[in-house]
């Protein structure tokens, strides 16, 4: 595996590698500042080269697009590999396979073809991300009517809850990901007739960084789609569903999946006399930091505090908890114990971040609240959910089964 970081990373990069020297191989750092990147060769030279010494290449690059750039030059090097290169390829694999390397002789992904990863292209998609964060939503649910007894990667175990994501969705690509991600597994649960959406999804941000409309349509396609799949239906569903629409109080609901969009305040009051605030209401709270670097000059950033302050400082009496922390938060929220509690959170609540966080989840909630802080676990469910997912794209699986069951006996 090589990771083409060309953006700072901790977690998605020692993650992958961790997971792929798990799983026995081997990885290759690259190092954009020594590299001939720094000569002016371009990302897809860059590729072509990496791709021709790799089974995965793992790439994060600052611009949004670029992953979609780096699959499509490995497409042309896949084929050009299968056309040109093929008698190599093949003694080589012969030779692997001498020394004993079974998941060449058995894999699916044929030799000198490369897997690529999107592990976030600027303010676009983390796809890998969203899978983790569902991953983790399924492993962290406890006592919920939801029997513990289904099974992990059964989405049932999500039918009926209310997700609220928190932060910047204009520039956040882990929100833009899991929005979609979150409308596969709606769309999976959906059932005919059903009166509640299998899924209602809370988009909470500052008004600059709202989600942006193609987002939102996208999630409802996915909902669409993923309820198809399940009907094995063919038929094609126009699923537009535009921002405007989902801004209504009771959000727009396509194939189980309901979307709305709320306002900060809106976390902790509640909106008519008896009906729960947005935190009483919620199962899994998402919060995201807001992405200064993708600002597009200072200038903008200061505008951006400026009218956070401004806003947190007149927000209303009934919004106190949520005003106050918010104040003091260069972010304009900040998720504390105290607001938790103000806004009468289910004891079951679980509270993920993506991190690296700043200021809008402060130290004190994992030091008062460690069960409902979930993103301090969600770091090791990205490590075994990464492990599957490269098992998965060599087609190693059989191979990762039959060792887990040996282990497992072994265990007895
Ligand atoms: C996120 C990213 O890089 O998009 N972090 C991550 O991959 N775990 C979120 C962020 O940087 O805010």
């Amino acid at each position: 595996m090589t990771l083409l970081f060309l953006e700072p990373s901790t977690r998605t990069s020692s993650s992958f590698a961790a997971a792929m020297q798990r799983l026995g191989g081997a990885v290759n750092h690259f190092t954009p500042a020594t590299s001939s990147t720094v000569k002016g060769e371009s990302l897809e030279d860059t590729v072509r080269c990496l791709q021709s010494y790799s089974d995965v290449l793992v790439v994060r690059h600052p611009e949004a697009g670029a992953a979609a750039r780096v699959a499509a030059t490995v497409d042309l090097a896949n084929t050009e590999s299968s056309q040109m290169l093929q008698p190599l390829d093949m003694l080589h694999r012969v030779d692997s396979d001498k020394q004993g390397d079974c998941a060449s002789s058995q894999r699916a992904l044929p030799h000198g073809q490369c897997v690529v990863m999107n592990a976030g292209d600027g303010a676009g998609e983390h796809p890998t991300q969203a899978l983790v964060d569902v991953f983790t939503m399924l492993c962290e649910i406890t006592d919920r009517k939801q029997p513990r007894l289904l099974p992990l990667w059964r989405f049932e175990r999500l039918s009926g809850f209310t997700v609220t994501l928190l932060g910047d969705m204009k520039f956040g690509r882990t929100t833009h990901s899991l929005a979609q991600a979150l409308g596969t597994v709606a769309g999976a649960n959906s059932k005919d007739g059903d009166k509640e959406p299998a899924l209602t999804v809370v988009y909470v941000a500052p008004s600059e960084l709202a989600m942006p409309t193609d987002i939102i349509t996208a999630a409802a396609a996915a909902a669409t789609a993923g309820a198809d799949a399940k009907a094995n239906t063919k038929t094609k569903t126009n699923a537009k569903c535009d921002a405007v629409a989902a801004s209504s109080p009771n959000g727009v609901t396509v194939s189980g999946l309901c979307q709305r969009i709320a306002d900060i305040s809106a976390l902790t009051s509640a909106p008519k006399k008896g009906v729960p605030c947005l935190l009483a209401q919620t199962d899994v709270l998402y919060v995201t930091r807001v992405q200064k670097e993708r600002f597009p000059s200072e200038d903008a950033w200061q505008q951006y505090q400026q009218s956070v302050s401004t806003t947190a400082a007149s927000s209303s009496a009934s919004a106190v908890a949520a005003s106050q922390a918010a104040a003091s938060s260069s972010s304009g929220y900040c998720i504390t114990p105290e607001l938790l509690k103000q806004g009468e959170a289910k004891p079951t609540l679980r509270v993920l971040h993506p991190l690296p966080r700043v200021d809008e989840v402060p130290p004190a909630l994992e030091a008062t609240e460690p069960l409902r802080a979930a993103y301090m676990r969600q770091m090791r469910w990205g490590l075994y959910l990464r492990m599957a997912l490269i098992a998965e794209a060599l087609g190693a699986t059989d191979e990762i089964e039959a060792l887990y069951a040996r282990a497992m006996g072994q265990a007895e």
